[in-house]
């Protein structure tokens, strides 16, 4: 896939799978003509596991060119497990990504870096691409600066993956996520620089080259021309907006 800018919509826990068919086929309608139809722009959905299969006979039945992705999954691939996601269930349902280490999942299900680290290895078995999502929160920033943090998940999540594996980063400050407080493009950018640095260093300067750093928090139609602008930043990780569906049809249609 190389570095076509991605705009994936973190939909977290809103739209059952009734609404979630009219917001797909209203997104789709509202895109006609959009850089998606051609790949220039590459879109991707997270919806709630219990929608996922609907949106996946949608997109199939009405040939919607977007991508699909769990929010989630389980470190374990099948067995005793109640109420978890194998990824080999994601794959089933045509995922190709899955988001992986977002600081609602560290936050309110304690998930550790190491956990985040065995989440990824487990969608690498099921040939999803993990989408690892990395961030500071604000006393963390003020504590150890502006990468720190950012660099050490990273390093711990992408221990032992293999030079070739198709993998995605987000770098999601906390304090930017559902506040409506922003990080300036140049923050975006001085992270998303360091994080495609921890990318070259245990995977090599080619997987380095080719893995799309996206930013996430807060991001709409208005500023998403600035992070695109900036060199190591290759996409958007939505939440609240890619519930719009003008909003976020806007934010895939940015020009540089
Ligand atoms: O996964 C998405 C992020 O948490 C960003 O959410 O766009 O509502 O700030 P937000």
């Amino acid at each position: 896939r190389g570095r076509t800018p991605l705009i994936a919509g973190n939909w977290k826990m809103n739209l059952d799978h009734l609404q979630a068919v009219a917001f797909v086929q209203k997104l789709h309608w509202a895109l006609k003509d959009a850089k998606h139809e051609d790949g220039t722009v590459e879109v991707a959905v997270f919806p709630p596991f219990t929608d996922i299969r609907t949106v996946q006979t949608l997109i199939d039945a009405d040939k919607i060119p977007f991508s699909l992705g769990g929010q989630d999954l389980s470190a374990q691939d099948s067995g005793a497990y109640t109420g978890e996601i194998s990824g080999a269930f994601l794959k089933k349902l045509d995922c190709g990504y899955v988001i992986i280490g977002h600081s609602e999942r560290r936050q309110y299900h304690a998930e550790s870096d190491e956990v985040v680290a065995s989440k990824v290895q487990a969608a690498l078995r099921h040939d999803l691409a993990p989408v690892i999502c990395v961030g500071e929160t604000l006393e963390q920033r003020e504590e150890s600066g502006p990468t720190a943090v950012s660099v050490a998940q990273l390093r711990t999540a992408v221990e032992g993956v293999p030079a070739g594996a198709d993998i995605v980063v987000a770098y999601e400050p906390v304090w930017a996520i559902g506040t409506g407080e922003v990080a300036s493009p140049g923050q975006a950018q001085e992270v998303c620089a360091a994080l495609r640095a921890v990318i070259a260093e245990k995977m090599g300067e080619d997987a380095a080259a080719r893995t799309r750093v996206l930013y996430g928090g807060s991001v709409k139609s208005a500023n998403i021309a600035s992070f695109m602008r900036e060199p190591d930043v290759d996409g958007a990780l939505v939440g609240g907006a890619s519930l719009l569906v003008d909003e976020f049809a806007a934010i895939i249609r940015f020009q540089k």
